[in-house]
């Protein structure tokens, strides 16, 4: 596997590649690899005969405070991974290569509306931030088909919707999020989860699982539900930022009538704040 780190040369092994009559697969990532990005970058080399990975921790999609200074980066363990998932090309640039004239005046991409909301009412700019690296990222690469995991359900949504919005000629597959035995979603911010709050962690996903399970038994009256499960978590040491239950193709607020929904939750541990969701699509049950 070869790393590098301009445009140009990404580039150039990726024009060396399409000559070659390959399809081209591209992971976009923030580094900190774990066995949730190796399923993607399996997942892309059975669908494509050359496999890109990125690893950038963009800086316009973190807002003042968060953990942008601390996210980790570990740059050679990453490789060994990449590297063994079968990915043939790792594109890791700095900030300068990928803002060379600063952040202010970047263009910047919007999907509005779903956008709004969940993640992005807690986080303003981060899916402006998320969709301009993409979009930045999707130019630089041109792949035929880019993989992402459901975990971030909302970005999800927001890549889907700006590809077609402007008609970008990219196939994008979320694969299913991987989780640790004890249920809880992989992250790359687990890793600043405290032994104590490990241990309390995969209530998150219990919470969501004892919705979904309510709803498949017909239970309909969803504030109250979720307002009984906010309690848990409080109980179980959490500080919720939202649990709600959406519509799962345009994540609008879930109606009684709903049958393809997401259940999704983003809560504090310390100052760790874990998201994750569960998909229930009640006409095709898992
Ligand atoms: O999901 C991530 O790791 C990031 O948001 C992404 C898609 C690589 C954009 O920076």
């Amino acid at each position: 596997m070869n790393t590098v780190k301009t445009v140009r040369e990404l580039r150039a092994a990726v024009a060396r590649a399409r000559s070659e009559g390959k399809r081209i697969a591209f992971v976009p990532t923030m580094g900190n690899l774990h066995s949730g990005h190796v399923a993607l970058i399996t997942k892309a080399s059975q669908r494509a005969d050359f496999v890109v990975a990125s690893i950038f921790v963009n800086p316009l999609q973190f807002g003042a405070g968060e953990d942008l200074d601390k996210y980790p980066r570990t740059l050679p363990a990453d490789q060994e991974k990449l590297l063994q998932a079968g990915c043939h090309l790792l594109f890791a640039p700095t900030v300068e290569e990928m803002y060379p004239d600063g952040m202010a005046g970047q263009t910047r991409v919007s999907v509005p509306q779903l956008s709004e909301g969940l993640c992005g009412a807690s986080r303003p700019g981060h899916f402006e931030g998320v969709a301009t690296v993409v979009s930045k990222l999707f130019n630089m690469v041109q792949p035929d088909l880019a993989i992402f995991g459901q975990k971030d359900f909302q970005q999800l949504a927001v890549i889907r919707a700006l590809v077609h919005d402007l008609n970008m000629p990219i196939q994008i597959i979320g694969e299913p999020t991987v989780r640790a035995a004890d249920g809880l979603a992989l992250s790359s911010r687990n890793g600043f989860l405290s032994e104590e709050h490990r241990a309390i962690a995969p209530v998150v996903y219990r919470t969501l699982s004892a919705i979904a399970e309510s709803i498949k038994q017909g239970e309909r009256d969803f504030p109250a539900l979720i307002n009984a499960q906010l309690k848990q978590l409080e109980a179980a040491g959490l500080r919720p930022d939202y649990l709600e239950i959406r519509n799962a193709l345009n994540l609008r607020p879930a109606t009684a009538e709903d049958r393809d929904m997401v259940i999704l939750v983003a809560a504090f541990l310390g100052t760790t704040r874990l998201i994750d969701n569960l998909h229930l699509n009640l006409d095709s049950p898992a």
